[in-house]
């Protein structure tokens, strides 16, 4: 399997000092920066979009890992690669061409990705496999941070691994991640893991370390 990824959500950082989070959480050893981008439709809460991801590109070197939750993503791939996101993940329930969606994020020069909600079957991947970099387990309905993680998606995350095989496909999960659950979540076969409330609960940049630390250990 790869390296373990872990990926802070700045979805739960503070958004007064938004720039300041991300270089905190990259000094702190976040492996990727994950961006939660919602459009009050798709999901019932709105963040931000392309132009606070170039505001924020400046403050990291790391994987800018984006995460659209909202509806006809394909009409903003180019602006969020362009933004600086070198991984853009679409939700499979929002996209009515997802094959094509898919190709067009690469032919941006991005790493693909198709998240699943917690209710939509693995089946949804069988015929996207070739054109995918990542598939996004999503442990909790997205929308909001700090909820607990459904539990049927773990056999969801078991199922993932094992149609990905041999295939170069990161499998990420996201949604109620923290040390208490990322073990579990590893031996189903994550091997990149979103956390939002469980890093920025507080203690600033020390805090944000330990807790990165406490995830990598567990
Ligand atoms: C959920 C987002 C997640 C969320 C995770 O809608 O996609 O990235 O921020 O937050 P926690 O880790 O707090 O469950
Ligand atoms: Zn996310």
């Amino acid at each position: 399997a790869s390296q373990p990824v872990i990926a802070p959500s700045i979805l739960s950082a503070d958004f007064s000092r938004l720039g300041e989070e991300v270089a905190a959480v990259d000094r702190a050893g976040a492996d990727w920066i994950h961006l939660d981008v919602m459009d009050g439709r798709f999901v019932p809460n709105i963040t931000f979009g392309p132009p606070v991801v170039k505001a924020l590109r400046p403050s990291s070197a790391k994987v800018f890992d984006a995460h659209l939750m909202i509806v006809e993503p394909e009409r903003y791939v180019a602006d969020f690669v362009a933004a600086g996101c070198d991984g853009v993940t679409v939700h499979a329930e929002a996209c009515t061409h997802l094959d094509r969606t898919l190709q067009l994020i690469r032919e941006r020069g991005a790493k693909a990705g198709v998240a699943l909600n917690p209710a939509t079957s693995e089946e949804a991947l069988a015929y996207v496999l070739d054109r995918l970099d990542l598939v996004l387990v999503m442990t909790v309905n997205p929308g909001f941070g700090g909820q607990s993680l459904v539990p049927a998606t773990i056999e969801k995350v078991r199922r993932v691994r094992a149609l990905i095989g041999e295939r170069p496909i990161r499998l990420q999960v996201d949604g109620g991640v923290s040390p208490a659950t990322i073990g579990t979540l590893a031996d189903a076969g994550a091997d990149s893991f979103v956390a939002g409330s469980a890093v920025f609960q507080g203690g600033g940049e020390a805090g944000y370390a330990r807790t990165i630390g406490l995830l990598r250990d567990a």
